[in-house]
């Protein structure tokens, strides 16, 4: 599915054109507080090409938004993650700043959980969140996704939440 449409979003599939404005993206510290922190344009092209990758070893992956206006907003999507040994698929999410707080990460995650659990029939899905990332933790709550167990990564404190189809 390289592309979808939710009622106020359209979704493409990464590809290289979509490089400056995932670095403009990864460069605002806000947006990157509980990413990892600030990825600099290099590693933002790492992450496009692995993330590019990833489509064409599992035909999913991440998608760039735009507003109906053309807008970038931000980019989301579904993907592997190894979590202490594990092989899970997350749905992962990240606005703009002056997207957040008008319900875009709930539109794409409700989307995209329909899209893994129904349309690529993965048996769960997990979010995995930093456990002070209140607004993300209630966008996975809002998609009916069950906080399960906390997880240490890359040092930091998160928290698992999973749905199940
Ligand atoms: C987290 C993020 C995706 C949320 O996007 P958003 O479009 O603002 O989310 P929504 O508007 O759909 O929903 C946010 C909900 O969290 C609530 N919220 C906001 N800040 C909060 C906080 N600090 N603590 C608890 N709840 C909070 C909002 O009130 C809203 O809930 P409501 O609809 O019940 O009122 C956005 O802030 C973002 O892109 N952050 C940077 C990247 C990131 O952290 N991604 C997630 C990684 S796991």
């Amino acid at each position: 599915m390289d592309h979808f449409t939710t009622k106020r979003l359209t979704a493409e599939r990464l590809n290289d054109s979509h490089l400056a404005d995932l670095v403009a993206l990864h460069l605002d510290s806000e947006v990157s507080r509980y990413l990892g922190g600030v990825r600099t344009p290099e590693v933002t092209t790492t992450y496009l090409a692995t993330n590019m990758a990833h489509w064409d070893q599992h035909g999913f992956g991440l998608w760039v938004l735009r507003t109906k206006d053309g807008a970038f907003a931000g980019r989301a999507g579904i993907r592997h993650i190894l979590v202490d040994g594990i092989d899970e698929i997350e749905i992962a999410y990240a606005f703009r700043r002056e997207f957040w707080g008008q319900g875009f990460a709930s539109e794409i995650a409700i989307a995209l959980t329909d899209i893994g659990l129904s349309h690529h029939e993965v048996p769960s899905l997990i979010g995995l969140v930093y456990i002070a990332n209140g607004a993300s933790r209630r966008v996975l709550q809002k998609a009916n996704y069950t906080l399960e167990k906390s997880a240490t990564r890359h040092g930091e404190d998160l928290v698992i939440y999973r749905i199940r189809r």
